[in-house]
């Protein structure tokens, strides 16, 4: 069976976390091999990327920088490998989240955002310039509002969570503003619903594309 390459997306609070475990135990029944991973982070030197870009306060390029850093050492280590051996991956955040924090975010320049995408999500085979990105891209969708509510004292806040709601405005913008570009490949969640009836909706996307019974 051909690789699978999905990514998980929202701004923090949104609620993703349980249900990308969910999918994976639903696939994992169904005999496919499944690579769990995240971003930033998946391998050891974006792990260590990751610590850095979450803690230490930095201008926006270098954070930009680092973010593809990390994820190309990311694609190059574990999803290429991951995707030719068929496995499903699914990968908590991918370069959305860069549109969406550092260029919605914090307002860094999304023509530099596109042209690393480029560079580091581009294929050696392409004929077409075609970019390696997810087949399909799962957006949970709540109000910045609703998800402050949620993280309020459940954990000590990273560089982002302390980030305040007009912050996770633009964050949300920014997504809207990438599903808008390349509609096909989202599907938008209402993340505002409980969690059982969020699970329901994710499940349909994934019976609907005939991934999942
Ligand atoms: P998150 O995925 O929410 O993990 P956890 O559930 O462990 O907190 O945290 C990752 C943070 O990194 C989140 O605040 C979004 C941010 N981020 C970016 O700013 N740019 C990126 O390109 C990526 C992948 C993440």
């Amino acid at each position: 069976m051909p690789g699978l390459f999905i990514s998980f997306e929202g701004i923090d609070g949104a609620g993703k976390s349980t249900h990308i475990g969910a999918l994976a135990a639903a696939f994992k029944t169904q005999g496919r091999a499944v690579t769990l991973t995240r971003e930033p982070g998946g391998t050891p030197l974006a792990e260590t990327l990751r610590t850095l870009v979450l803690n230490d306060p930095m201008d926006a390029l270098t954070e930009a920088l680092l973010m593809f850093a990390a994820r190309r050492d990311h694609l190059v280590g574990v999803i290429m490998p991951a995707l030719a051996r068929g496995d499903v991956v699914l990968c908590d955040r991918f370069t959305d989240a860069t549109f969406a924090y550092q260029g919605g975010g914090r307002g860094f320049d999304e023509t530099v955002l596109t042209q690393l995408e480029r560079m580091v999500q581009g294929r050696a085979d392409s004929v077409n310039g075609r970019l390696i990105q997810p087949e399909l891209t799962v957006w949970f969708d709540l109000a910045p509002e609703e998800a402050a509510k949620r993280l309020a004292g459940a954990r000590v806040p990273d560089k982002f969570e302390s980030q305040p709601v007009e912050f996770f405005r633009r964050v949300a913008d920014g997504y809207a503003r990438r599903l808008m570009g390349d509609a096909g490949r989202f599907a938008r969640i209402d993340g505002g619903q409980t969690q059982q009836a969020v699970w329901h909706d994710v499940h349909a996307v994934f019976v609907a594309k005939g991934w999942l019974a």
